[in-house]
């Protein structure tokens, strides 16, 4: 076990992986202020949208639009998904800062998210990335599913670190590693992270928690424990994904800072205007938000 890192960068997914989950589209200017907001509140990297096909996805088809809208902060990297050349274009065309390819350590999953196997998925990935390098752009690497799938239940560890090392090898700067359904415990995470980091360096790794079954913290903790220092989350928690039932709810934003506050972790990012942030999209969109520290602070 190494000693907890020092500072953890926040990857804010919540614009993306939050709304692309709504069942009402969030109108543009909605978004755009929810972005503006969370650069406003210190995070560095938040993911702005996806340019994926708007028949499978209509909730992110405003995403040139928002990404035209935003104002740009200094220091601060939007990001896109793009599942293909398609998407690369789009992502480009908008000036996204970084893109993000999705994978699946799950056959079934890959099938039911993106249409193809994860080995075709690979092979789509390759041009997008080459694209991506001859632009200069820095490509993210997802995978899904990597403590359980909503088709075929366990995945095993190996799985995952092979789909991880595919991804990093075709040059992606760092892997995020997705509990989809939110079924993960720790010493699973811990036990996957381990196979995964035989593979590719520690500090090449993100987590990216759902909160479903209530262990998006203990498992962010104990992949904390493991050495790693990069953390998806969404504020109010919002997300989900369309393919994957029961997922709703990324792990929440305020909670993971409230956390990594009180273990004395420097992020860069100011909770209370990160509760702001949360109190808009929450009020915007009509429902209660799900960060536990927000509703604590007095948040409906
Ligand atoms: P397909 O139908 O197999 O692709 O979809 P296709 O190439 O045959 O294209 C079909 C149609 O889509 C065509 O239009 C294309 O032009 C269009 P038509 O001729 O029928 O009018 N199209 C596009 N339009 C806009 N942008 C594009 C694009 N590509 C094709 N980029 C595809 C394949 C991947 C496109 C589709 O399956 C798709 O868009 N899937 C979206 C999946 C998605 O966004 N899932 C949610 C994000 S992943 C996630 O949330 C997990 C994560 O958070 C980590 C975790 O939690 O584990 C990252
Ligand atoms: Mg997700």
């Amino acid at each position: 076990m190494t000693r907890l890192p020092r500072f953890v960068r926040m990857v804010e997914v919540g614009p993306r992986d939050g709304l692309q989950n709504e069942k009402t589209i969030v109108p543009t200017a909605v978004k755009i202020a929810l972005v503006d907001r969370l650069a406003d509140a210190g995070l560095s990297v938040v993911e702005a949208g996806s340019f994926v096909s708007p028949k499978w996805v209509p909730q992110m088809g405003d995403s040139a639009e928002v990404f035209a809208g935003l104002t740009r902060k200094p220091g601060v990297r939007y990001a896109a998904l793009t599942p293909n050349l398609k998407g690369l274009e789009g992502a480009l065309a908008a000036k996204a800062d970084e893109v993000a390819v999705f994978g699946a350590a799950s056959e079934s999953f890959s099938q039911k998210n993106i249409n193809c196997s994860i080995a075709e998925s690979l092979d789509r990935f390759a041009p997008v990335m080459a694209q991506a390098k001859a632009a200069g752009v820095p490509v993210r690497g997802y995978v899904s599913c990597v403590l359980g799938c909503p088709y075929e239940g366990d995945i095993a560890p190996s799985a995952v670190a092979e789909v991880a090392a595919r991804l990093y090898a075709m040059g992606c700067y760092e892997i995020s590693l997705g509990d989809t359904i939110g079924t993960g415990t720790p010493a699973k995470a811990q036990a996957m992270i381990a196979a995964v980091a035989e593979r590719i360096p520690v500090d090449k790794i993100a987590v990216h928690f759902h909160d479903t079954y209530g262990q998006a913290l203990a498992n962010l903790y104990a992949a904390l424990q493991m050495g790693v220092a990069v953390v998806d989350s969404s504020v109010a928690g919002l997300g989900g994904c369309p393919y994957a039932k029961g997922a709703s709810g990324n792990v929440a934003s305020e909670d993971v800072l409230y956390m990594l506050n009180g273990l004395g972790i420097e992020t860069g990012v100011d909770l209370d205007r990160l509760i702001a942030a949360g109190a808009f999209i929450s009020d915007a969109i009509g429902r209660p938000t799900a960060s536990k520290v927000a509703r604590a602070r007095g948040c409906a």
